[in-house]
């Protein structure tokens, strides 16, 4: 049964990958966004240090450089060989940075053998995270930590939406179809069931308003971006909500 879930969750994916689509491109122009993201990451990590980390669907290994700073080894997990191809040259300098073709819900990795997980931009895949939580959970060490970023259908515009007709966000996503983004207190109870205790929430990427970045430019942005991160966290306010997370 499990192995029927994978094999549904593997085909799900490759038929939802874009080859035309360079994802390397969709980052020009987008320095506040990739700035305020190792800002988030750098805070929730507070100079902590770490043996093996693992970036689960890290794509061309934008983030796995950055955590380079924080772990003696990283292994960027990605399901799509024209990522993987990317990757071989932007890592080129970086050989603390293994790359491995593989799905976030069968990592093919022992029981507690890394003690870092990082998952930003991938949860938009999918509808349903329950199967790679478990897996994650699976290999994290006891204690170990897990960042996960998501995008967030319950921020503050779309509550506002929904309640000026007296409705509110629903639990479950609404999307037929990737990309999902998911209400947090949904993830937040999938993750419990996975076996993981919230430690810190953030709001992130609060200012996302191409008219902002224009006014205010990259540097005013980061330096609103660096308040609002904690300040309206338990609001959820931004489009992205990023946890960290303790495997119990
Ligand atoms: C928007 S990119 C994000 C890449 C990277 N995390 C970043 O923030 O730069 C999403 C990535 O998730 C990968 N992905 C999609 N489904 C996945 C799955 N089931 N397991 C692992 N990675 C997956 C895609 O191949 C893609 O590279």
């Amino acid at each position: 049964m499990a192995k029927v879930k994978t094999r549904q969750l593997v085909r799900k994916t490759i038929q939802t990958e874009n080859s035309e689509f360079n994802y390397q491109d969709f980052w020009v122009g987008r320095e506040y966004e990739h700035a305020a993201e190792e800002m988030a990451i750098k805070r929730l990590l507070k100079g902590q240090t770490f043996k093996h980390a693992i970036d689960v669907g890290g794509g061309y290994g934008r983030l796995s450089k950055f955590l380079t700073k924080f772990a003696d080894k990283v292994t960027l997990v990605e399901p799509s060989q024209q990522q993987l191809d990317i990757a071989k040259i932007y890592l080129k300098d970086v050989p603390q940075v293994e790359r491995k073709m593989l799905q976030a819900a069968d990592l093919k990795m022992p029981n507690s053998s890394v003690d870092l997980v990082l998952i930003v931009r991938v949860l938009h895949r999918l509808s349903d995270p329950k199967p790679e939580f478990g897996e994650i959970a699976r290999v994290l060490t006891p204690g170990g930590t897990f960042i996960l970023e998501f995008a967030n259908d319950a921020h503050f515009l779309n509550r506002l939406r929904y309640g000026v007709r007296g409705k509110k966000v629903p639990r479950t996503t609404n999307a037929q179809q990737a990309p999902y983004s998911h209400h947090p207190k949904t993830i937040i109870r999938l993750l419990h069931d996975a076996g993981f205790d919230v430690e810190t929430i953030l709001s992130g990427s609060n200012l996302r308003s191409p008219r902002l970045k224009k006014v205010l430019g990259k540097n005013i942005m980061l330096g609103l971006e660096r308040v609002l991160q904690p300040m309206l966290a338990p609001l959820y306010f931004g489009p992205s909500v990023w946890l960290r997370l303790r495997k119990k």
